[in-house]
């Protein structure tokens, strides 16, 4: 039984071929990588200086209710909460069991209110106009209409309170392995998302004004990975598998399956002479609630 997870990348088998999928955490026979990955992607420098600026525009008071919408393992809001004093409330949201377990064992210290329930963003069952501030962090991008779950948090905070969002655009992934042909293949498969909205870090603004919110404040940052051994990590931290890429290719029609394991073993081959790199920009967005 899974309690706590395992320090990326103890829970991964080297021959782990995951892909992660947010949408349905719990039934995924990968819950434990699922899980453990995001330990990997919390500790990325993107993550923390995106979460870092998030904080500063906040500028939660003591007192108020924070609400954080697909929470995962809670310790974005967890971080919030340090701003809230013993009068705050943290309601973080998410559909998986799996990580609100972990979210609550990570709540124990936590000095305001706070409560990991499950709920789906698409319809949350808490009232309106009860949260002073509500953000969700890489979860839109797993859900068929976002707009729904921001139309939802613009409902949950009450008038003029704050919105946040902050969500990866899969279109800004390259990978470099001294390859030309392997960089384009990649650069242009991502351009056009596949059943889920995955580029949409670059809509934050929209999705924000067409709940009626009046974006304040944007920042972008991107990651960047500088190496990654294949022998003894099955992907780079936080990310997924070469081969899970290039099962993601072939389904687009971009790679012929037969030349599935030619583009995975070539890519591990650079990595393994020190000669690959990848980067990934995330983008978030503060606005204010009508
Ligand atoms: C990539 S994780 C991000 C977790 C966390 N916000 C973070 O940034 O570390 C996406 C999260 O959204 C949750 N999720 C996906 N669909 C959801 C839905 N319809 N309602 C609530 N949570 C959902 C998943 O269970 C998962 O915990």
């Amino acid at each position: 039984m899974l309690t706590r997870a395992a320090p990326y990348p103890v829970t991964m088998a080297r021959d782990d071929t995951h892909g992660l999928g947010y949408h349905g955490v719990d039934e995924d026979p990968n819950v434990t990588v699922l899980v453990a990955a995001m330990e990997g992607t919390a500790g990325w420098d993107a993550t923390r200086r995106l979460r870092a600026w998030e904080r500063d525009r906040l500028a939660l008071v003591p007192g108020e209710r924070l609400l954080d919408v697909g929470c995962g393992l809670g310790e974005a809001a967890l971080a919030l909460a340090e701003d809230l004093g013993e009068r705050g409330v943290v309601v973080g949201i998410d559909q998986s069991e799996q990580m609100l377990r972990v979210a609550r064992s990570n709540a124990r210290s936590a000095r305001c209110h706070v409560r990991f329930v499950a709920g789906d963003a698409r319809s949350l069952d808490e009232p309106d106009d009860s949260f002073d501030v509500a953000r969700s962090e890489r979860t839109l991008q797993w859900l068929a209409s976002p707009e729904v779950a921001v139309a939802e948090m613009a409902r949950a905070v009450r008038p003029a309170g704050r919105i946040s969002l902050i969500d990866t655009d899969w279109s800004t992934y390259r990978i470099d392995v001294g390859d030309d042909a392997i960089s384009e293949l990649v650069r242009d498969a991502m351009r056009t998302e596949r059943g889920r909205p995955s580029n949409i870090g670059r809509r934050l603004q929209g999705l924000v004004t067409a709940a009626g919110c009046e974006p304040v404040a944007k920042a972008e940052a991107t990651q960047t990975w500088t190496s990654w051994d294949p022998d003894a990590l099955p992907a780079p931290v936080g990310c997924f598998s070469m081969e899970s890429l290039a099962d993601d290719l072939v389904a687009r029609d971009r790679l012929p399956a037969t030349d599935r394991p030619t583009f995975v073993a070539a890519i591990h081959a650079a990595a393994r002479r020190g000669q690959f790199s990848m980067r990934l920009t995330m983008f978030a967005v503060v606005a204010t609630a009508p």
